[in-house]
């Protein structure tokens, strides 16, 4: 294991006595993260190519008002402002985004990589002055306890999803006929990676045994707490795939919808 000498952080921005590449792994977080930003920022007001079939984007899920046979409410609604491009991502999307920036390890990760705040472990940082999460306006990252709920409503949506893309219009009779295609398969593995990373959030972890003095006596809480306890341990692992999945399962719907791409149907 390698000893990294004390330094004193204050000394100057990006001074270390490191010798590893210790910005290797800030600058890959800054390249993914902004890549994922990007990119679900022009996906989410496109409005257009978010479903095929009985595949519904995950980006665009539930899709509370919209013009698409997966629409709850209808189409644009009366109340939204004339000023603003619709898109039903506009609505929902700001939950599962603001679950993941408020995210424990997320915040560690994109400190270093977008702040510099320390840029890595032992090295001089551009600010003097630490003023922590406990004032404002990193006191509001304190929220994460109440997205975590709502995140837990989207993962019951996202493998409804999966059901209902397991349902595939006949062209000959018109009725629904159960079967598997590639884009089912895509959207399963969505939805169990994102599952793994939000069944592993801290404040669940919490919530189900961490609040409690002897967790071991309560069979139910120091089971649940057990599984929560396994899958943080690879929460970093999760946050990851589960960011890419996402994407990747709103590229597919997107290619498929487009033309791009043709769907197999596996079964
Ligand atoms: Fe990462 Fe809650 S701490 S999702």
């Amino acid at each position: 294991m390698q000893v990294v000498p004390a330094i004193d952080v204050r000394s100057g921005f990006g001074q270390t006595r490191r010798r590893d590449a210790w910005w290797r792994a800030p600058l890959v977080v800054f390249l993914v993260l902004s890549t994922f930003v990007v990119y679900a920022t022009w996906a989410a007001f496109q409005n257009a190519h978010y479903t095929f079939g009985p595949y519904l984007s995950p980006f665009y899920s539930p899709e509370i008002f919209g013009s698409s046979p997966h629409s709850w409410l209808g189409s644009r609604p009366a109340w939204w402002p004339g000023f603003v491009p619709f898109s039903p991502a506009l609505i929902i999307l700001p939950f599962p985004g603001l679950f993941r920036f408020t995210c424990y390890y997320y915040r560690g990760a994109y400190y270093k990589s977008f702040w510099a705040d320390p840029p890595a472990c032992a090295v001089g940082e551009p600010r003097t002055r630490y003023r922590g999460e406990h004032s404002f306006p990193l006191i509001l990252q304190n929220a994460h306890r109440f997205f975590m709920w709502v995140a837990i409503v989207f993962i019951a949506l996202l493998a409804y999803d999966v059901w209902a893309a397991m349902w595939f219009t006949d062209p000959a009779t018109g009725q629904a006929r159960f079967g598997i295609g590639v884009g089912t398969v895509v959207l399963a593995v969505n939805v169990v990676l994102l599952a793994c990373y939000t069944w592993g959030c801290h404040v669940l972890r919490h919530v189900v045994g961490g609040r409690l003095d002897e967790v071991s006596k309560k069979p139910v809480c120091d089971y649940a707490y057990a599984c929560v306890s396994g899958l943080n341990g690879r929460h970093q692992l999760f946050a990851w795939c589960s960011l890419v999945s996402v994407m990747s399962a709103d590229l597919y719907v997107r290619l498929c919808s487009m033309g791009v791409i043709t769907d197999l149907r596996l079964f």
